[in-house]
């Protein structure tokens, strides 16, 4: 198997109904990568170890999925220059609110990139990642081309029902 160019993380297995639309997305581009679950705040010594582990194999950037008091995506920037790329989950109480606001109000120096709630998010953080892998890969850049070209045929080809 490949070595992973991305890696997606989460803080719990709950997460992984939303995550794995960021995985599909790779997976669809033919882009290596390594999805885990590892918590900010349950196992914080194991996430140092895999971001340092991650970082030594040359993988470009991290999407991590978290929700509630949402600090993975964060912690990650805090240890490491790569691009982090943040995907707030969908919250029982708060409907995700509250991971969103969490992984969006970085402060001053240690950015995360971060993506709307729930599927569309990290659909899009994977997406977003293929777009800076694609700076310096032209296979990639033309399936990128492609897969937006697609996009707009099908909404030009878009038909209304009748009135009824
Ligand atoms: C966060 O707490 C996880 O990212 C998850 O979204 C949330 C709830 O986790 P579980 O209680 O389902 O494991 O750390």
């Amino acid at each position: 198997m490949s070595k992973p160019i991305v890696s997606i993380v989460m803080g719990s297995s709950s997460d992984w109904e939303v995550m794995q639309q960021a995985a599909r997305q790779l997976q669809d581009f033919g882009v290596a990568h390594d999805a885990r679950v590892i918590s900010a705040h349950r196992s914080p010594d194991l996430l140092f170890d895999y971001i340092k582990d991650m970082a030594a194999q040359g993988v470009q950037c991290f999407i991590a999925g978290a929700g509630g008091a949402a600090h993975l995506a964060g912690v990650i920037a805090g240890k490491t220059t790569l691009p982090v790329l943040g995907v707030p989950i969908p919250s029982k109480y708060l409907k995700g609110m509250d991971s969103l606001l969490s992984i969006v109000q970085m402060p001053k120096g240690i950015p995360v990139a971060t993506f709307a709630i729930g599927e569309a998010g990290a659909a899009n953080a994977a997406l977003f990642a293929i777009s800076m892998l694609a700076l310096n890969d032209a296979q990639l850049a033309q399936k990128l081309a492609d897969y937006r070209r697609k996009q707009a045929e099908a909404i030009a080809a878009a038909t209304l029902p009748a009135l009824n």
